[in-house]
Parts: structure tokens; sequence; C-alpha cells
């Protein structure tokens, strides 16, 4: 089961924390897989990890920014080029801007908005078209805890995740007959370099509020990524799954920040 031998995803974001699981994942389960992310250079050195520990697949390293539409034209040609048709997308990448809601320039919350929202929405409609050709397809977009639950000082970020998840639940009804899901993983608080730089204090309160008692893993996020592209997966669509290790806000850990 999950097999995802001879399919050919496209991570975005795919040199971070959570991305780089996914890649490590993806391959692991078969796939081939276009490695893309702003950071041309570390997207090299995850398609090479992700090369050395699975020789038998292939892997190609893109530059790719989510916000640019002709930058994800390009990329798209320069995967399909190298692997063949994407049949799995996977929206990971993202930026953090904590700041008070009154504090916020308008600047940032557009840069906010345009890295998630705007970039979920140019790599979906760039994959969607081949997909719904081929009457298959899988993509795969990043929530977070922040779109139901809420995130003080994370206005901006809560609501491009939300728009996220108004995509994924809409978007998955339009295409739900022609072969193509659309899902979202919407992680709670993971190992990753932005929450393991958090101070000693702030993971001590947060973790409080994880009743499994610990950050979630970067591959456990890679599983459900796995679990989603599947053949498997075709009858979960439109879905918000949340793995969070039972997570929710309380209210000193955001009275301290
Ligand atoms: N880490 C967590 O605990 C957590 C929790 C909930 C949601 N998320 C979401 O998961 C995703 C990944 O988070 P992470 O912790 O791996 O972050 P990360 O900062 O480690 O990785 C994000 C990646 O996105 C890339 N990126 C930034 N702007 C880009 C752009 N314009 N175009 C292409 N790539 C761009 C960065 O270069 C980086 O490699 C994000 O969407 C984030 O909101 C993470």
């Amino acid at each position: 089961m999950f097999s995802l031998e001879g399919r050919n995803a496209l991570v975005t974001g795919a040199a971070g924390g959570l991305g780089s699981a996914i890649v490590e994942a993806l391959a692991g389960a078969g796939a081939n897989v276009a490695v893309t992310d702003l950071d041309e250079a570390s997207a090299a050195s995850t398609a090479r990890a992700a090369a050395a520990r699975f020789d038998q697949r292939a892997f190609r390293a893109i530059r790719c920014d989510v916000t640019d539409e002709a930058s994800v034209r390009a990329a798209f040609s320069a995967a399909e080029e190298a692997l063949g048709p994407i049949d799995t997308l996977v929206n990971v990448a993202g930026t953090f801007h904590a700041v008070r809601f009154e504090d916020m320039s308008f600047a940032a919350w557009r840069a906010l908005l345009a890295c998630h929202l705007d970039g979920t929405f140019l790599c979906t409609r760039q994959a969607l078209p081949g997909m719904l050709a081929r009457g298959f397809g899988r993509i795969v977009c990043t929530s977070s805890v922040a779109a139901a639950g809420g995130v003080a000082y994370e206005v901006a970020y809560g609501a491009a995740k939300g728009g996220i998840d108004g995509l994924v639940r809409s978007l998955a009804r339009e295409v739900g007959g022609r072969g193509v899901t659309v899902n979202a993983i919407a992680p709670g608080y993971f190992d990753t370099p932005v929450n393991v730089a958090k101070p000693p204090e702030e993971k001590t309160l947060l973790t409080r509020n994880i009743p499994v008692g610990r950050f979630g893993k970067p591959a456990e996020v890679g599983a459900l990524a796995v679990y989603l592209a599947s053949d498997e997966a075709a009858y979960t669509t439109g879905q918000i799954i949340s793995p969070n290790g039972a997570f929710t806000y309380g209210s000193a850990d955001l009275e301290s920040r």
C-alpha cells in the first residue's frame, strides 16, 4: 500500500524543515521528485541528500519563487522536462512574521499572503490542467493550526492559512469527479528550524498545550503527505488534516510573546 512508484511529484519550499522531510518521504515511497525552493542552493543540497539515499530515483533541484507567475511556470517546465508529467503537487513554501496587528504594514500583510495564498494558487493552477487532462492528480497544500484556532501576533499568517483551507475545500468539490484530490495538511508545532530557534520558555509553554507532550517530527508530516499522494487516498479529498498531538492554543503562551 501507498507506493508512489513511477509517480512524479513537485514540492515547493522543499529545502525547508517540513519540505525536505516531505521530499524524503515521497522518495522513500518511490516517487521522482522536483525539489523546488526560492533558495536554490538549499534545494540542491536537499536533492543531493535524497539522491544519495534513494539512488534509484530521479531528483531535480529547481529555483522557484511561488509568488512569481513566470518563475512558477518555468519551474514546472523544467520539472516536466526532467521527470515527465507532474501528477503530485505538494505546496509547502511559507514564511513567518510575528508582529502586533496594529504595527503590521500593508506591505508585510501582502507579502505573507503572496507567499502562502498566492503561491498555493499559482502552483495549483499550473499543475491542474495536466492532471485533469490525464484524469489523475494529487494536490496537497500546507495549512496550519493557526487557521482553525487563530494565533495572536500572526494574524496575516492565520488569514493566509484560512484562505488555503477555503481554496482546498472549494477546489476539491470542483474537480472531485475528475480524478484529482485536493487536501491540506495543517501541522501543529514541529521540530523545524523556525521552532527550534524559539526561546526555551516559549517552547515549554507551547508544549504544555500539546497532550502528546512534544513537538511533532517532520517525518510525521512526510508520512501523511505520502498517504494523501497515494492511490489509496482517492476518496480523501477536500480535507484539512491536522497532525498536532491534540494541540489547542492556551492563553499563557500567547501572553508571553
Ligand atoms: N514548522 C511548523 O511547525 C509548521 C506548523 C504549521 C504550518 N507550517 C507550514 O509548513 C510550511 C513549511 O514550514 P517549515 O517549518 O518547513 O518552514 P521553513 O522556513 O523551514 O521552510 C520554508 C521554505 O519555504 C521557502 N520559501 C520561502 N518563500 C518562498 C517563496 N516565495 N517561494 C518558494 N519558496 C519559498 C524557504 O526558502 C524555505 O526553504 C509552511 O507553509 C508553514 O507555514 C509549519
